[in-house]
């Protein structure tokens, strides 16, 4: 069978990477979730006060970054990759709203997101892959086969951001996590790199009334009928 590359796109906390782990397990294709990857370096930069609270050395970042080595490894209980930062598994870590608040500043500059979609693009050199971010179907795979942009509301996405956090055990706010989102939208929207946006030949899914499990049926659809 033909052998696609999917790119899923979208605002944050729209589920995309939970239907698009589901559309890989059914495929069985490779899942990249390359938001993990920007978390990733973003940590880094955290533990190194490259970063923190009104403050950003961007340059001393960009000087560090040929140390940072970012990779998953895969998870044999639940089959799925677990990111690896300089051979740590951070996945827990990368997690945290500290993270998400500083993520998108990280993302925002050109050598991280060079140094990140060059192995992007290595990881689907083979096709048969799922990957979700902010612009795999605009920059990583503009010839992807299948396009997918997702959204809802504000609010919604932060209800759910926020109820994913407590069952973690993190003591956030709803209003935090809420004002997390929208700020993450407006800088992931307008920064000069790859912004969020939705490629033209993207299929756009509003996903605020529609659950998980009718999200997945109408993408696995899409998928075979370009297999
Ligand atoms: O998908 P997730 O919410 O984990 O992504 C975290 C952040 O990483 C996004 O808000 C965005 O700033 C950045 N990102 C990006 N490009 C991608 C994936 C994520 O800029 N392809």
């Amino acid at each position: 069978m033909k052998k696609i590359t999917i790119a899923i796109d979208g605002y944050s906390s729209t589920g995309k990477s939970t239907v698009a782990k589901m559309l890989a397990k059914e495929l069985n294709y490779i899942y990249v979730d390359t938001g993990a990857m920007y978390r990733a370096v973003t940590l880094y930069a955290m533990r190194k006060l490259f970063i923190k609270e009104g403050y950003f050395d961007k340059e001393a970042l960009v000087r560090h970054l040929f140390m940072v080595n970012v990779k998953f490894a895969l998870n044999a209980d639940t089959g799925l990759g677990e990111v690896l930062l300089n051979s740590e598994n951070v996945e827990r870590e990368i997690r945290t709203l500290e993270v998400s608040n500083f993520v998108s500043q990280v993302a925002a500059v050109p050598e991280v997101r060079k140094l990140l979609v060059m192995q992007q693009h290595e990881m689907g050199k083979d096709k048969g892959i799922v990957m979700d971010g902010r612009d795999i179907g605009t920059v990583v795979f503009p010839d992807a086969e299948l396009k997918v942009f997702m959204t809802a509301t504000a609010e919604e996405r932060a209800r759910r951001r926020f109820e994913e956090l407590q069952q973690k055990g993190e003591d956030v706010t709803y209003e935090a996590v809420l004002e997390n989102v929208q700020k993450r939208d407006e800088l992931d929207t307008t920064r000069k790199d790859s912004p969020l946006k939705q490629a033209e030949d993207a299929i756009l899914l509003d996903n605020t009334h529609t659950n998980i499990e009718d999200q997945f049926h109408i993408l696995l659809q899409l998928a075979k009928d370009r297999i």
